[in-house]
């Protein structure tokens, strides 16, 4: 059972200030956001990460606003102190501030998330700054913006030159100004993500962006090196191999079904003896019923 307080936006920038890591996974139903609580996670992210490895899609861009409001409401059910933050999905935050809010509404009013993730840098400040001041916090999250990736053509690590640093830092700056509560960077040097954290009052929470962050988010599936066809990625270290623990346990599971070893006696439930003859004249000397 989870004793700690409930996790907000001010103890994550206390955290900042106090140099005290933050622990950010991400989580996509109940019983994988239960397990990240009692492992004591400060942040679940319910990602649109699960596009890909949940619902197996090739990107986050088909995941839908219902998506997400289905799989946080999962998450909430779950948890009690962990700071909760869901995904905006891919284009629910481009048009008009009125559309923006009523979204960003039903992933907190449905959903019960306590913030919500938008990626962009400074042109998505207008609607970073709508959502604070209707009460919503918001995390952002720049370098690589998995939505964007038809665009950006790849998954490529930004802030490798002074050109791209320069404007990251920018977007950053404005977010934070838009009153963006922490910032995800994602695939940055770690020259430059330290630079962002060290100018940033916000927390800073890096995934591929190196130790200079104020902490680190990884995906579910990846720390537990959890699914089918995980290609490992160098930003991240898998503490478990979960997938090959499953397809071992349900293979064995197989071979017993068709072995007839499954299910054993102390599987089943019986009947007295008794009971049983009466039924079907077993135990008591034959088909009494039908004499
Ligand atoms: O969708 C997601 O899981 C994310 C994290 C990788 C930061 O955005």
């Amino acid at each position: 059972m989870d004793t700690r307080k409930p996790i907000t936006t001010a103890k994550l920038r206390k955290m900042k200030l106090d140099h005290t890591p933050i622990a950010v996974v991400t989580a996509y139903d109940y019983p994988s956001a239960r397990l990240a609580e009692e492992a004591g996670v400060d942040v679940i992210l319910v990602g649109d990460s699960l596009g890909n490895v949940v619902l197996g899609y090739e990107s986050t861009v088909p995941v839908t606003l219902d998506d997400m409001l289905y799989h946080t409401r999962a998450v909430t059910r779950a948890v009690r102190s962990s700071f909760v933050v869901t995904d905006m999905p891919f284009m629910t935050y481009h048009g008009s501030l009125d559309a923006t809010l009523k979204g960003a509404a039903r992933l907190m009013q449905e959903g019960l998330a306590k913030a919500v993730k938008l990626e962009g840098g400074a042109e998505i400040a207008p609607a970073v700054k709508a959502l604070v001041q209707a009460g919503i916090p918001v995390m952002a999250h720049i370098g690589l913006t998995p939505q964007s990736i038809h665009q950006i053509g790849g998954y490529k690590v930004h802030g490798k030159t002074n050109d791209q640093a320069e404007r990251l830092m920018a977007d950053a700056l404005a977010l934070e100004e838009a009153g963006a509560f922490a910032i995800v960077l994602e695939l940055v040097t770690e020259q430059l993500a330290a630079e962002v954290t060290a100018r940033l009052s916000i927390p800073t929470i890096g995934i591929g962006a190196g130790a200079g962050c104020d902490g680190q988010v990884l995906v579910f599936h990846d720390v537990l090196g959890y699914g089918s066809d995980i290609v490992p990625k160098r930003f991240v270290k898998a503490y478990a191999s979960v997938g090959d623990t499953i397809r071992t346990a349900i293979g064995q599971y197989v071979s017993e079904v068709k072995g007839r070893q499954f299910p054993a006696a102390e599987h089943a439930f019986r009947m007295s003896d008794e009971e049983a003859g009466r039924l079907y004249g077993q135990g008591s000397g034959g088909n009494d019923h039908e004499q």
